[in-house]
């Protein structure tokens, strides 16, 4: 079995290039027509009113803190997530201060955000962790708006992901999509930010492109970049968007078939509950024994574990720990060492996960 096993059928495939000798005859290779229409697309997906194709999940999540002018001020983030989110504040010129997470979906505390905030703190992000929006960001909701604080969801694993029927990318300011190769679309590379104020979407245009302005293109209005896809990204995304529904139902019923096999076990399968229904860009599983055991027996079975979310948090990070003065996240850490993903995508069939389900229980033995 592999980490992950990406297929293209043939009719994807003939469509694809049909798309590419279309950009060709329009001879505009980059940011053009294919690239609008993908963020229609992307945006009428995830239920928002505006997105921006960029050119991967952490240039979304920099664009978006540069919209909400993060220079100077703290962002709290979880302390369990990706490197790309304490970056991007970094990068932003914000100052990330780290959050444990609660336990139930493993998202930013609540109470956590209520013992950091301070007076200079401008935003929050939350994210969603394997692809589960966690009923906490109601708390985080109530409490942006008691402190005056921006919510940014980094959505890089929660396509199509919803909380009471809300889709991701409606709970807070904007939300950072990540199109990477293994996430829940691809584009190889890409990333999408959505919004659902004008005003954002617009600075976020102009952000993307060197700071420009939307009156006139020699003129610089904001210190900008570059983060711009390609027509060929665009094309990819295009035929992505049209497979995603298929592909987030077979990812949720490859992650009941692993609830449903081990109920009444000791391993403990998240599942949807609260109203979340995820995309399942990770099965995570809280197994009875360590990690280092549960990878060697699936491995001898041909089995790989894929990588965590996340195996080590951001305090226990060489490029984060030496500028900690608090590393006392006890949760995250818990959760960290002690949490399985095994594989659960579209390519895979109901059989193996049965195979993957038999090695655990017999660990278990
Ligand atoms: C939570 C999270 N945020 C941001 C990113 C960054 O996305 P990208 O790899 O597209 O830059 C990732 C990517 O894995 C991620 O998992």
């Amino acid at each position: 079995m592999k980490i992950f096993d990406l297929k293209y059928d043939r009719p994807f495939r003939d469509e694809f290039q049909a798309l590419c000798e279309s950009i060709f005859d329009e001879g505009f290779l980059t940011n053009h027509k294919l690239v609008s229409e993908f963020e229609e697309q992307f945006a009428k997906f995830q239920n928002v009113k505006y997105s921006l194709a960029v050119s991967n999940g952490t240039s979304a999540l920099e664009l978006g803190l540069g919209i909400l002018n993060v220079k100077n001020k703290e962002v709290l983030i979880p302390v369990n997530t990706f490197i790309a989110t304490y970056l991007a504040v970094k990068k932003a010129g914000g100052i990330p201060v780290l959050c444990d997470i609660e336990p139930g979906y493993f998202s930013i505390s609540a109470k956590e955000i209520e013992k950091k905030v301070t007076k200079n703190t401008a935003a929050i992000i939350v994210v969603h962790i394997g692809g589960h929006i966690s009923p906490e960001v109601k708390l985080v909701k109530k409490l942006c708006k008691q402190h005056n604080l921006q919510l940014f969801e980094d959505a890089a694993h929660a396509h199509g992901a919803t909380l009471d029927k809300v889709t991701a990318g409606n709970w807070g300011a904007m939300a950072a999509f990540s199109h990477f190769m293994t996430k829940v679309m691809t584009m190889g590379e890409g990333g999408s930010i959505t919004f659902n104020d004008q005003e954002a979407f617009e600075k976020g245009r102009s952000l993307r492109q060197f700071g420009m302005s939307p009156e006139n293109s020699i003129l610089h209005e904001h210190e900008g970049g570059n983060f711009k896809i390609t027509e060929f990204q665009a094309a990819l995304g295009l035929l992505e968007l049209k497979r995603i529904n298929k592909r987030i139902l077979k990812r949720q019923v490859l992650a009941k078939r692993y609830f449903e096999n081990l109920k009444g076990t000791n391993w403990n399968v998240i599942t949807d509950t609260d109203g979340s229904k995820g995309s399942y860009y990770k099965q995570i599983i809280i197994p009875p024994v360590s990690r280092e055991i549960v990878s060697q027996q699936l491995s001898r079975a041909g089995i790989p574990l894929t990588g965590g979310v996340y195996d080590f948090p951001l305090h226990q990070q060489p490029v984060v720990y030496n500028s900690l003065k608090d590393r006392d996240f006890p949760i995250a850490s818990s959760f960290c060492a002690g949490h399985i993903c095994p594989p659960c995508f579209p390519e895979l069939e109901l059989e193996d996960i049965d195979k993957v389900c038999q090695v655990l229980v017999s660990i278990e033995k």
